[in-house]
């Protein structure tokens, strides 16, 4: 039984593969409209979500499955004291698979070891979004048509940007990745990703605080919104929250052929005059994530 909680998880041929997968689907929809027929996912949200939760679960009915869940911590046995472990372990004997976030980084790991069936890490705390990734991947593969050769700028929160975090370990596998971390001096790259990935792997990078200098180099760039919930005080988020916004004027020294994208929600850090600028991809990013998780349910359950 696989569960996936990092996305070192999978290998880059597994990565690849979920991509031709979901780029099937998406051709041929109708082909896998019964495959999970009888199976059940539970989508266990101990935090807000919008996209996440809901692209699992369209994925899973558009399987034929059914789902289950929770849509915030307040309504489950975790407002009576539940540890995740007990409700884990409740959960499992309802559903065939589980897709969780929680808050604490690293929850849905310890979710694995008292599981029965297969987890799916849907963001823990301010560290990984596996299935974000496989979004962000299919998204550049079908806007690019490669996942090597070009440079990612990946601007705003990076310290506790967790889609930011999982998506530079997947790209440190491909060849000729060039990466560029625009941020203030608070919001930086955790050091265990320098160390562990970027170094480890001889990526290249650099660390910059202007998005305006850097800009004309970009074949993408990543906003992602200042993480508000994982602040110590509100004092310091307002201070950094409006440090990167993106408009059209900015756009002027970028590529024609930049591709933007942006995990959502935004709040401020891409101006909506920017949505029709044909280099904007979030809300093909939106839709490419019900795909690339219908293709990793099947994965996991074992559906051919
Ligand atoms: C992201 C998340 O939850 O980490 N959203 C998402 O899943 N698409 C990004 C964010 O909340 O800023």
């Amino acid at each position: 039984m696989r569960s996936l909680i990092d996305i070192l998880e999978l290998t880059t041929q597994e990565i690849d593969e979920l991509i031709d997968k979901a780029n099937d689907i998406i051709a041929n929809p109708a082909k896998y409209s019964e495959k999970c027929r009888g199976k059940k996912l539970a989508t266990l949200f101990f935090e807000p979500s919008t996209r996440t939760r809901l692209s699992f679960e369209a994925a899973m009915y558009e399987l034929g499955g059914n789902v289950l869940g929770f849509s915030e911590a307040q309504s489950s046995s975790s407002a009576k004291g539940e540890s995740v472990a007990d409700t884990i372990r409740t959960v499992s004997c309802y559903a065939d698979i589980i897709a969780m976030r929680h808050p604490k980084e690293g929850a849905p790991l310890v979710a694995t070891m008292k599981s029965r069936v297969p987890i799916i890490n849907a963001g823990d705390g301010g560290h990984n979004h596996p299935t974000q990734t496989l979004t962000d991947l299919l998204t550049i593969k079908r806007k690019k048509g490669r996942l090597n050769n070009f440079t990612i700028g990946f601007c705003g929160d990076l310290k506790f940007g967790r889609t930011v975090h999982s998506l530079i370990g997947a790209l440190s596998r491909y060849e000729n990745i060039k990466i560029i971390l625009i941020s203030p001096d608070e919001l930086r790259v955790p050091e265990y990703i320098k160390e562990e990935v970027l170094d480890k792997k001889n990526i290249e990078y650099r660390e910059v605080s202007s998005l305006d200098e850097v800009m004309p180099e970009l074949d993408i760039l990543y906003m992602t919104r200042v993480q508000k919930e994982r602040f110590f005080n509100e004092a310091d988020y307002l201070r950094l929250k409006d440090s990167y916004i993106l408009t059209p004027e900015k756009l002027f020294s970028a590529k024609a052929d930049l591709s933007i994208l942006h995990p959502l929600p935004r709040v401020n850090e891409i101006s909506v005059a920017v949505d029709d600028d044909p280099r904007a991809c979030y809300f093909d990013q939106v839709l490419n994530g019900k795909y690339v998780r219908m293709a990793l349910i099947m994965k996991l359950l074992g559906v051919r």
